[in-house]
């Protein structure tokens, strides 16, 4: 049995060359038919010509999640091509940010904005496309390591996956009677993969992985009252399989969810990450050069 989403139609928000990008052309390495958002234009179109370089069938949109207007005129952009969308990942985020003592209002503000209401309105409208066409369709909320845990510097980020994590049972339960399913993914810091990513990257002298040994989170002031915020030596392995995996591990796993194969799978959260989330807080995993590792990754095309 192959898993196979030929003849479905799916919507990614934020098709960033990272993660959004990665779920994409998995969703399209499937056999979807994939539209991708970006608030960008130029990031939504170099996401959709990824997947054309590939053979695949893409379109791009340029919209803004939290402008209900916006994200109208995109759902109705894909019904007018394709003629429904049976997929929808909620994908789009803002990472980063400060912590407690230092985050303003504007940027908090705008986090939440960016989850809350992006999720919500993408959801609103694309379920109500689902529901009039009788489509029993999959919706993924994508959330994070900071939804479930949290690391200093990083307040509005983790107060907003939160609040994605209890959004997913809500919508699940709105949408149920309809067959229509809503589920989270939960990406835990995952390698990049995206050849184009990785070059940019090195061009720029930055390690492919952003958040670094100390994790995510903003660095606060030097005020002479200031506590330290993270243990600064040499930092003990943190994965129990060495690896969290790279976004072809996400899309591969956000298309089994968004497959038939997932039918009954409702208000449910996936995690790909070697075990990370799994591990007790005192637990220091051997080092991955002694670990057997995971079985080779299925390349996407
Ligand atoms: N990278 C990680 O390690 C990591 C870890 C855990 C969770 N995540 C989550 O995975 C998702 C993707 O992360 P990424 O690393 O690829 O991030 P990214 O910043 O590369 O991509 C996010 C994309 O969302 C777009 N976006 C932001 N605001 C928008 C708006 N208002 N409307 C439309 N698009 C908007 C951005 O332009 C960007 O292209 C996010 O939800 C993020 O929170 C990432």
């Amino acid at each position: 049995m192959e898993i196979s989403l030929e003849g479905k139609v799916a919507l990614v928000t934020g098709a960033g060359p990272n993660i959004g990008s990665g779920i994409a052309l998995a969703l399209a390495a499937y056999g979807a038919k994939v539209a991708v958002n970006d608030v960008s234009l130029k990031t939504a179109e170099t996401c959709r010509d990824r997947l054309q370089g590939h053979g695949h069938e893409a379109m791009a949109l340029q919209g803004d999640v939290t402008s209900e207007e916006e994200v109208v005129a995109n759902v109705d952009a894909v019904l007018e091509r394709y003629g429904k969308i049976d997929i929808l990942v909620n994908n789009a985020a803002l990472l980063g940010g400060k912590g407690l003592l230092d985050e303003d209002a504007d940027t908090f503000a705008k986090h939440v904005l960016v989850s809350g209401l992006g999720n919500f309105l993408f959801t609103k409208h694309v379920a109500r496309s689902m529901a009039e066409r009788e489509i029993r369709g999959s919706i993924v909320c994508v959330s994070s390591s900071h939804g479930w845990s949290c690391s200093p510097g990083v307040i509005a980020y983790c107060f907003s996956k939160g609040g994605v994590n209890n959004f997913v049972r809500a919508a699940a339960m709105d949408l149920a009677p309809y067959g229509i399913r809503v589920n989270g993914y939960t990406p835990t810091a995952p390698v990049p993969d995206n050849p184009d990513l990785i070059a940019e990257r090195a061009s720029q002298g930055v390690a492919p992985l952003l958040s670094g040994r100390g994790g995510l989170g903003g660095g606060g002031g030097d005020e002479p009252w200031r506590r330290p915020t993270r243990y600064q030596g040499e930092r003990p392995p943190m994965v129990p399989m060495g690896t969290t995996g790279t976004p072809t591990d996400i899309g591969h796993c956000i298309a089994w969810i968004c497959s038939d194969y997932a039918r009954l799978i409702t208000g449910c959260d996936f995690v790909v990450d070697g075990g990370a989330r799994a591990k007790n807080f005192s637990y220091h995993p051997a080092p991955a050069d002694g670990l057997m590792g995971p079985l080779p990754i299925v390349p996407l095309h």
